[in-house]
């Protein structure tokens, strides 16, 4: 069990492997437009267990897997024993006998690390309460189209310090990047991964002069999944982090906009912005496929 590689986390790659899997990343895309085949991982099959729900991550991982030339599985709580009480531990052990790899989407990050614990084969973290490492790479795979490197460029968080932020404050230590996070007092991202960062991440409150000559603007949802009933709270204290024209205007005048989706066009960002000329949000959404790929490779077949 011990040498089995799991991505819970960004950090679980070396700044060599990520910069490795966004190149195969964009193979990968190139091949699927041109309809070559690219099928690695013949009779392969991917269980994918969501405890929330999800559009992206559960299309991209299925129809991923089946451009592979393997499979996926979409197993719910609400169908399984999981959601009676069967403990992780006894799922994880049952589910990595029967399948190659395994997709856990869940609200608390211990469940998918005790799960990881306990499988014989590889465990994807598809979104914890704590991070949410595979948009990370296609959101990576979507600068890299825009930009040779990333190193010293500025991105800026504004918003929540949630799942997201936390794994965009691991890409910056990973990848030697300035990330200025703007966030209302009691939302900020937890402080172990914060100070982890170092020098990398910084809090700057005011959106405005976070967002000064920075080359991406990078959004989210006030309230996230489990959050639903602090949603009328909170879009009172973010009021002020909209991403709007203006604060657009605050940044470099190439900068980039980018938001995981679902997005609350009003909210977090105007219509103008997100559907404007500098969003890049459904590249971001389109490389979660390809990204995706690259790992389930990697995951694979090393
Ligand atoms: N961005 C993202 O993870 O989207 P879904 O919740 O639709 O999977
Ligand atoms: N922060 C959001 C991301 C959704 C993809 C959430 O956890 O709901």
């Amino acid at each position: 069990m011990s040498n089995t590689r799991h991505f819970l986390s960004l950090l679980d790659l070396s700044a060599d492997e990520l910069n490795g899997l966004l190149q195969r990343a964009a193979e990968l895309k190139q091949l699927q437009h041109n309809h070559q085949d690219h099928t690695t991982l013949k009779n392969h099959v991917l269980a994918m267990i969501f405890e929330k729900s999800s559009t992206r991550t559960r299309v991209s991982f299925e129809a991923g897997m089946n451009q592979l030339g393997g499979s996926a599985l979409f197993l719910s709580p609400r169908d399984t024993q999981l959601g009676r009480g069967e403990p992780i531990e006894d799922t994880a052990r049952v589910l990595s006998s029967m399948v190659d790899i395994i997709m856990v989407r869940t609200f608390e990050h211990e469940k998918i690390t005790t799960f990881a614990e306990y499988s014989s084969v590889p465990v994807i973290n598809g979104l914890t309460d704590l991070e949410h490492p595979c948009q990370l790479l296609a959101d990576l795979q979507t600068w890299f189209e825009h930009h040779d490197s990333i190193q010293g460029a500025t991105v800026t968080w504004i918003g929540d310090g949630n799942n997201m932020c936390h794994s965009w404050i691991h890409a910056a230590q990973l990848l030697d990047f300035k990330l200025n996070i703007a966030c209302p007092e009691g939302y900020d991202p937890d402080t172990t991964i914060l100070q982890a960062a170092g020098e990398h991440a910084a809090i700057i409150r005011d959106p405005a002069t976070a967002s000064r000559d920075s080359n991406l603007l990078v959004t989210d949802v006030w309230a996230s999944m489990g959050q639903e009933e602090e949603q009328d709270d909170r879009a009172g204290v973010f009021e002020p982090y909209q991403v709007n024209r203006e604060l657009m205007a605050a940044a470099d005048s190439d900068a980039l906009f980018m938001h995981c989706l679902p997005a609350h066009r009003g909210e977090e960002v105007t219509a103008e912005v997100i559907d404007g000329p500098q969003s890049v949000v459904w590249n971001e959404a389109e490389n979660r496929l390809h990204s995706q790929k690259a790992l389930l490779e990697f995951l694979l077949k090393g």
